[in-house]
């Protein structure tokens, strides 16, 4: 596997080789991340991966400084993944400049669910997003469902800008007892990471509940929100959306998306499950 840390080198290794489908990460790689990987190699004779953490895309408050940084591990991983080139910028090549001026603004969904406690966050992942397909120009993108969001704002950002890279979305990986697999759940004292698992129990709670025809969407929302909250969690919001598009789902709509985020201590967990009926 071949490190490479400057846009210009990349942009040379790219030249000569045929096709390409990326993986963009912020590190601290698991087993989510190498099953995008291993999709990856599916469609393309040469697998990039990225891994930068991304201050535009971190709020004031957030994680970034504590954002846990594992190289060494991380490229272990990715060659036994069988990858061909880890792209790792600096910081100061891919944001040269003090302020990023031009940004990649994506639509309402943006101010919505995750965005409406995140203010910024996907425009600093659309700008980011958009800089990686335009130095690696893969032609084929690795999306993880686990963040179901920031796939629906590349999906529309790919259609309406008309990039010429072709989204590959991959299922979430799962620990045995349902947890999404995330690098945030190493924030997690032990037992929170008992108390966990809740946040899954309880969307496949209301998959069963809308595969057998309730459509009284609220009342499953306020349920899971309550149990999660007599459990200590404090939820950000707990929403049954029409999927792909994630505009409010009306009853009787065929595929939905039930899309969580709950805060366990210091920690805040997202998760979704799509339902088709
Ligand atoms: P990061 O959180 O590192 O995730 C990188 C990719 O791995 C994303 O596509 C994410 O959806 C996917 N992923 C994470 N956990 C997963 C899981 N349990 N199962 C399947 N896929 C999983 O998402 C980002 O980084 C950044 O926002 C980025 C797109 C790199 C832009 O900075």
């Amino acid at each position: 596997m071949q490190v490479i840390r400057s846009i210009a080198e990349l942009r040379a290794w790219r030249k000569q080789a045929a096709s390409v489908a990326f993986v963009p990460t912020m590190g601290n790689l698991h087993a989510g991340h190498i099953a995008l990987v291993n999709e990856a190699h599916q469609h393309a004779a040469h697998v990039v991966v990225s891994i930068f953490v991304n201050r535009l895309q971190f709020g004031q408050g957030e994680d970034f400084d504590a954002y846990p940084r594992t190289f060494d591990d991380d490229c272990a991983k990715l060659e036994a993944a069988g990858v061909d080139v880890l792209f790792f910028p600096l910081e100061a090549e891919l944001y040269p400049h003090v302020r990023q001026s031009f940004n990649v603004e994506p639509p309402h969904l943006q101010d919505e669910l995750c965005g409406a406690f995140r203010p910024g966050h996907f425009r600093g992942v659309a700008t980011v997003v958009t800089k990686l397909f335009n130095i690696v120009e893969p032609d084929f993108a690795c999306f993880g469902k686990k963040d179901y969001q920031q796939l629906a704002i590349i999906r529309g950002m790919v259609e309406d800008l008309n990039s010429p890279v072709q989204l590959v979305p991959v299922d979430t990986g799962r620990a045995d007892d349902g947890l999404a697999l995330s690098s945030r759940n190493g924030y997690l004292t032990s037992e929170e990471r008992a108390e966990a698992p809740r946040l899954y129990r309880n969307l496949t709670l209301m998959r069963e509940a809308l595969l057998s025809g309730d459509s009284d969407y609220a009342a499953l929302e306020t349920r899971a929100r309550q149990d999660l909250e007599a459990h200590g969690w404090r939820v950000d919001y707990v929403e049954v959306r029409q999927a792909q598009t994630l505009e409010i789902a009306h009853a009787g709509e065929k595929n939905l998306v039930v899309l969580v985020a709950a805060r366990l201590g210091k920690t805040r967990l997202i998760d979704n499950v799509e339902v088709a009926r």
